[in-house]
C-alpha cells in the first residue's frame, strides 16, 4: 500500500480565505496558540461563554496519570434550555430563534419569546405527565418545530432526550427505546417524504408494542391533520399539551456539568447501535464556541444546517450550537437534494442565510442538476459554506466554492463524529487556507495523530488510523469515563501484518492507552497528514459505512440478511458511488446455494428496511456460493471491497478458499 493510495496528491497549492472576511473578529489566528499555551484551561474561554447557576471548579479532573475519568468543567451547574432559550430573552426576545419551512411550503417562525413560551409549556406537560430529571424521553418526529421544543423542555427538565430520525423502522425505534429504558415517547400521526404521506404512528405502535414495558405516556403531534387517536390511556396530543399549559413556566433544573443532555444512538462496529451520551456543560460549551469559530455564527446570523434533527448535526448546529448564541436556525421539513432544484436557493434568499451547512452528497446533487439553479438567486446573503459527513472531494468542494459561495465565501470541510459531540478538524473560515480534498487542521485545544497498526504516530503522507490525541470538553461522556462502550482497550504491542495500513482485524478498538498512559481514541476512520497538519480522511476503516452521509453499521444490516429465510451467510461492503458517496454491495450465500433468488433478492430488501429504515438501501446484491474466509475463518471484507471497486487486491492463497475469488468476480458483473 502505497501513501498517496486514495488520498490526493500533496503538494495542492491552499486556497486563500476569502478577502470578504478581512476584519472580522472571530475566530482568530492567535486560538490555537494560545490553547496549546494553556491547555486545558484554555478551554474556560469556551465554559465561560454559558451561564453558571454554579461555577466550576476545575476546567480538567483527570486520574493520577492524566488519564479517564475526564471531568470538564467538574463542580459546575447549569441548564442548557436556560442558555439556549432564557438568557437571550432580555437583549433578543422579539428577534427569531427558530424559522421553520415545512414539506407543504408552509412557514413557522418562532421569536426567543415565542419559543420560550412553547418550550415551558411542554415542559409543564411532560412533567404533569411523570417526567423527572433523569427520565429518557424519545422522539420519533420528523423535523417539524416539536422536536427542536421537545429537546428544549427535556434540558429544561433535566430530562434526557432520546432522538430517533423519523425514517428509523419500528424495530430500531424499538431497540432504541428499549436499550435506553425510555417510557416517554413523543411521536406524531404521520409525516410527509418526497410528497407523500407516510403513517408514522403505526409504526409507533408497532415498536411499543414489541417492548418489554408499558410506556408511561406517548404525546402525538398531529403533522398530517388526522384523528391523533388520543382518547385511548397514556395517549396525548401535543397541541392539548401546550394549550392546557400556556402560561406556565418551569424552572430550568440545575444540572452538573457532567450530567446526561441527550443520548442518541449511531451506527458502530459491532452491529448494535451504539448509544452516546453526551454531556450538559462540556458539550454545550464547545458545541457552542465551535458554532462560533468554525462556522462564524454570532447572534445576529442566520444559519442552516441541513441535517435533520435525528443525526447529531441537528443536535449540534441545528439546536444547540446557533441557540446557544442566540442566532436565527433554519429547520426543514425537506432534504435540499430531494425537491424542487429552486427550493432551496429560493429559501436561502427569503431568509437571508448567512451559513449553510451540509453534506457532500447533497452538493454533489446541486451540482448534477446545474449551475443555474443556484445562478438565478440573489445568494448574497451567504458568508461561510460548510460540509460534513464524508470525504469532500476536491471538484465538488469547487462547485461549492464557485456556484453557490460566489467565490467569495469559505467553505470549510468539518471533520468530526457522533462521539466527539463537535468539529474537531476544519479550517478557519478567513484564517486558514483551504486545501479542498482535505478536512483542514485540529482546532484549537485538539491534537490528531495518524498511527499504524501497532499505536505508533506515522509520518506525513503515510496512511494510517486517525486518533485524537487529547480529550476534549464535547467528548462523549462513554469515552470520558474511559469505558468506551466497554472497549477498554490496550493497544496490542505487535506490529500488524500491514503496519502502515490499518486492516479489518484491529476495527473493534474504540480507544487505547498508547506507551507512557498518554490516552489517545482511535476513531476508526483512515487517513494521511500532511506537513502543515492538514488530515486527508480517506473513509471509514471498519464495519461502518458513510452513505448520503449517514453512517450505518455493516454488521447491523448483515444481521438482518441473515434472519431471512434461505439466507446462509452475508457479507455488506461500500462500493464507491459518486453520488452518494458509497453504495452498499451484499454478498450473500443462501442454503444449498439455492437457485431460485430473485424472489430473495425483493426480502432482503423488506428485512434490511424493517430492520433499520429506508435509507439503508441495498444497491446490488451478489449471491455466491461461498464468501471468501481467512483461515480462522473470518469473512474477509476488504477483498469484497476490493472486487466491488474493480481494484486490484493482492495474492489470495492465504485465504481458506481462494477458488471462490474468481467465482465473485464473474458474478459481480451479472
Ligand atoms: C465521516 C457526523 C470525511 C467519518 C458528524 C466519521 C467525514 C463519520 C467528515 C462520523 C469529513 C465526518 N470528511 N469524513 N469532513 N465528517 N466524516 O457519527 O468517517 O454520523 O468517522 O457524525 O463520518 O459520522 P457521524
Amino acid at each position: 500500500m502505497t501513501a498517496s493510495d486514495g488520498a490526493p496528491p500533496d503538494d495542492r497549492p491552499l486556497v486563500p480565505p476569502p478577502a470578504a472576511f478581512e476584519g472580522r473578529v472571530t475566530p482568530t489566528a492567535d486560538d490555537r496558540a494560545s490553547f496549546d499555551a494553556d491547555w486545558p484551561d484554555a478551554w474556560a474561554t469556551a465554559a465561560d461563554a454559558l451561564d453558571w447557576t454554579a461555577g466550576y471548579d476545575r476546567v480538567l479532573a483527570t486520574d493520577a496519570d492524566g488519564g479517564p475519568p475526564f471531568e470538564w468543567f467538574q463542580g459546575g451547574e447549569l441548564n442548557a434550555c436556560a442558555n439556549c432559550v432564557d438568557r437571550h430573552l432580555d437583549e433578543r426576545g422579539d428577534a427569531v430563534a427558530l424559522e421553520w419551512n415545512g414539506h407543504l411550503g408552509e412557514s413557522r417562525t418562532y421569536t426567543y419569546r415565542e419559543l420560550h413560551a412553547e418550550v415551558n409549556a411542554v415542559a409543564a406537560g411532560l412533567r404533569d405527565l411523570g417526567v423527572n430529571e433523569d427520565d429518557v424521553v424519545t422522539t420519533y418526529l420528523p423535523a417539524v418545530p416539536a422536536v427542536v421544543v421537545t429537546m428544549l423542555a427535556c434540558a429544561r427538565l433535566g430530562a434526557v432526550h432520546n432522538v430517533v430520525f423519523a425514517g428509523f423502522s419500528a424495530d430500531a425505534l424499538a431497540t432504541r427505546m428499549e436499550r435506553a429504558d425510555s417510557r416517554y415517547l413523543v411521536t406524531s400521526d404521520g409525516y410527509y417524504r418526497r410528497g407523500e404521506a407516510v403513517d408514522q404512528r403505526r409504526r409507533a405502535d408497532n415498536a411499543t408494542m414489541s417492548l418489554s414495558y408499558d410506556l408511561d405516556a406517548t404525546v402525538v403531534v398531529d403533522r398530517l391533520g388526522t384523528d391523533p387517536d388520543v382518547d385511548r390511556e397514556g395517549r396525548y396530543a401535543y397541541d392539548d399539551l401546550v394549550a392546557a399549559n400556556a402560561d406556565a413556566t418551569v424552572d430550568p433544573v440545575s444540572r452538573a456539568a457532567t450530567d446526561p443532555l441527550f443520548r442518541i444512538y449511531t451506527s458502530g462496529t459491532t452491529g448494535e447501535p451504539k448509544s452516546v451520551t453526551h454531556t450538559t456543560g462540556g458539550y454545550l460549551a464547545q458545541v457552542a464556541w465551535s458554532t462560533e469559530r468554525v462556522l462564524d455564527v454570532t447572534a445576529d446570523t442566520t444559519v442552516w444546517s441541513t441535517a435533520d434533527p435525528g443525526w447529531i448535526t441537528g443536535h449540534s448546529y441545528g439546536v444547540y450550537g446557533p441557540l446557544a448564541l442566540g442566532a436565527t436556525t433554519v429547520l426543514t421539513e425537506w432534504s435540499p437534494d430531494a425537491v424542487d432544484r429552486d427550493r432551496p436557493w429560493a429559501l436561502v434568499e427569503d431568509l437571508d442565510v448567512e451559513v449553510f451547512y451540509t453534506a457532500p452528497t447533497v452538493v454533489r446533487s446541486f451540482a448534477k442538476w446545474g449551475a443555474e439553479y443556484p445562478d438565478r438567486h440573489d445568494l448574497s446573503s451567504l458568508r461561510v459554506l460548510g460540509s460534513v459527513g464524508e470525504p469532500f472531494d476536491a471538484e465538488t468542494w469547487a462547485w461549492y466554492f464557485e456556484h453557490v459561495g460566489g467565490g467569495d465565501c469559505p467553505v470549510v470541510d468539518t471533520w468530526w463524529q457522533t462521539e466527539t459531540g463537535a468539529v474537531l478538524l476544519s479550517t478557519l473560515p478567513g484564517v486558514d487556507g483551504a486545501k479542498p480534498g482535505s478536512v483542514g487542521r485540529a482546532l484549537a485545544g485538539v491534537a490528531v495523530s495518524v498511527r499504524d497498526g501497532a499505536g505508533d504516530p506515522v509520518g506525513p503522507g503515510v496512511r494510517g488510523w486517525l486518533a485524537v490525541d487529547r480529550p476534549w470538553p464535547a467528548m462523549a461522556r462513554e469515552l470520558a469515563t474511559g469505558t468506551a462502550w466497554g472497549e477498554r482497550v490496550a493497544v496490542e504491542s505487535e506490529a500488524l501484518d500491514d503496519a502502515d495500513a490499518p486492516s479489518d482485524e484491529d476495527a473493534g478498538a474504540d480507544a487505547g492507552a498508547g506507551a507512557g498512559a498518554s490516552w489517545w481514541y482511535r476513531v476508526g476512520d483512515e487517513a494521511t497528514v500532511d506537513e502543515a497538519g492538514y488530515v486527508t480522511v480517506l473513509g471509514r476503516a471498519d464495519d461502518v459505512v458513510n452513505v448520503d452521509g449517514r453512517r450505518f453499521s455493516t454488521g447491523e444490516i448483515e444481521h438482518a440478511l441473515v434472519e431471512v429465510d434461505g439466507v446462509a451467510e452475508a457479507a455488506v461492503i461500500a462500493r464507491d458511488d459518486p453520488d452518494s458517496g458509497n453504495a452498499l454491495v451484499a454478498y450473500v450465500t443462501t442454503d444449498d446455494d439455492r437457485t431460485d433468488v430473485s424472489t430473495l433478492r425483493d426480502a432482503l430488501d423488506d428485512a434490511v428496511a424493517a430492520a433499520i429504515g429506508a435509507g439503508a438501501r441495498l444497491d446490488q446484491v451478489v449471491f455466491t456460493p461461498d464468501l471468501p474466509k481467512t483461515r480462522s475463518g473470518k469473512i474477509m471484507r476488504r477483498l469484497l471491497e476490493d472486487i466491488a471497486n474493480g481494484e486490484s487486491y493482492g495474492d489470495t492463497s492465504a485465504l481458506r478458499n481462494p477458488e471462490v475469488v474468481g467465482e465473485l468476480e464473474a458474478r459481480h458483473d451479472d
